[in-house]
């Protein structure tokens, strides 16, 4: 069986952080979105893998990726281009996979054990959760234990049970891809493609998560899975040098990273060579690799790799690889895209 992970799209809900590279590759407790995505797959049992590729920065991800070995599984590259939808993403595989795969939004993070899922009958099997906000994501109708019915983006509240963007297939989807149309969003949908099976009498299984989820789309969805995934993840290694600091609760601090005259408390997550002093880091924060953060305060924040700070105070902020934020300033909710320089 093969993981098909989607790493296309536009990012727009996620510039300026976006418009110099693909969403999915935005590192959150220490990994970019897809690489959380790519493990659990893994854990699975899958290795076969196979990552479609947008028109963003697509190098980007290949040289983050190459072949696999490192994460022990074996990559394959598909390039998608413009983002022409997930059924025509999941069209490009057809010559690629066997009789059944998974497919996962790799912007989103589902923690689900997939090994389960991945067993199924029928022509098809979804994830599905309850949501609040259903005509945000395409949605599923149940009766009798049955999937009888799906929209994408409902106008209309048919159903409060979404698609998580995790899917699993077997070939009968490439019939119906071949005969869609595109939505009113010119994309073709995967949604329509899976209706399109039921329509045909094809069996269509679901299963409900009924945990946390997140589909990363904008900064405060990112912060929100920084959070999940430091609380989840985060346990006490701490390999870094410690000179006159409290460091304290569940926090990772990697090799090379000094921490010197601060106060860190967990669960927050240091990259390796990273260099902090004078400063105090506290919970829910993701700080990258070499990173240099001076008299600086910084809570429920992700900092990207290579960011320097200096005499800041920051909340619920994302700031972009090889940025710098300096001379005082109390900041929440700033937002930062890469390369960039905000010296006030
Ligand atoms: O998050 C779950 C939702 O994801 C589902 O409920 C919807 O049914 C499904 O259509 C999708 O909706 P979004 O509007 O959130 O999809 P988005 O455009 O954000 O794309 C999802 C991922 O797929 C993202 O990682 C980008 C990638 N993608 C997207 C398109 C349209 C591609 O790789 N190629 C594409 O052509």
């Amino acid at each position: 069986m093969e993981a098909v992970i989607l790493h296309g799209g536009q990012g727009t809900r996620l510039r300026p952080l976006t418009h110099t590279g693909p969403k999915q590759l935005i590192k959150i407790a220490g990994k970019p979105v897809s690489q959380w995505v790519l493990e659990q797959i893994r854990e699975a049992g899958i290795k076969d893998i196979i990552i479609i590729l947008g028109d963003n920065n697509p190098m980007r991800v290949i040289e983050y990726y190459g072949d696999g070995t490192h994460l022990d599984v074996n990559i394959r590259y598909v390039y998608q281009g413009k983002a022409r939808g997930l059924a025509d993403a999941v069209y490009r595989v057809k010559d690629m996979v066997s009789d059944k795969f998974i497919v996962y939004l790799g912007d989103n993070i589902v923690p689900y054990n997939l090994a389960k899922f991945s067993k199924f009958d029928g022509s098809a099997s979804i994830l599905l959760a309850k949501v609040n906000n259903p005509n945000r994501f395409g949605v599923a109708v149940i009766k009798d234990g049955k999937v009888i019915k799906l929209v994408e983006k409902p106008k209309e509240p048919i159903s409060d049970l979404a698609l998580v963007g995790v899917y699993a297939f077997t070939r009968d989807i490439f019939d119906s891809i071949e005969n869609l149309k595109p939505s009113w969003r010119g994309e073709l949908e995967i949604t329509d493609a899976i209706q399109s099976l039921i329509d045909k009498g094809k069996e269509v299984k679901y299963e409900i998560v009924d945990g946390w989820w997140k589909d990363t789309g904008t900064p405060k969805d990112i912060l929100e899975a920084n959070s999940f995934l430091l609380d989840r993840y985060a346990i006490r290694k701490i390999e870094g040098e410690i000179k006159d600091s409290a460091v304290d609760g569940r926090l990772i601090i990697e090799r090379g990273a000094v921490i010197e005259n601060s106060t860190i408390r967990g669960p927050a997550y240091i990259g390796n060579s990273s260099k902090i002093k004078n400063s105090y880091i506290g919970p829910f924060t993701s700080i990258g690799k070499e990173c240099t953060i001076e008299n600086s305060e910084i809570e429920y924040s992700v900092i990207l790799d290579n960011v320097k700070l200096r005499g800041v105070s920051l909340r619920d902020s994302l700031i972009g690889n090889n940025s710098t934020v300096e001379k005082g300033g109390k900041w929440q909710e700033l937002i930062i895209g890469e390369n960039s320089s905000v010296i006030i």
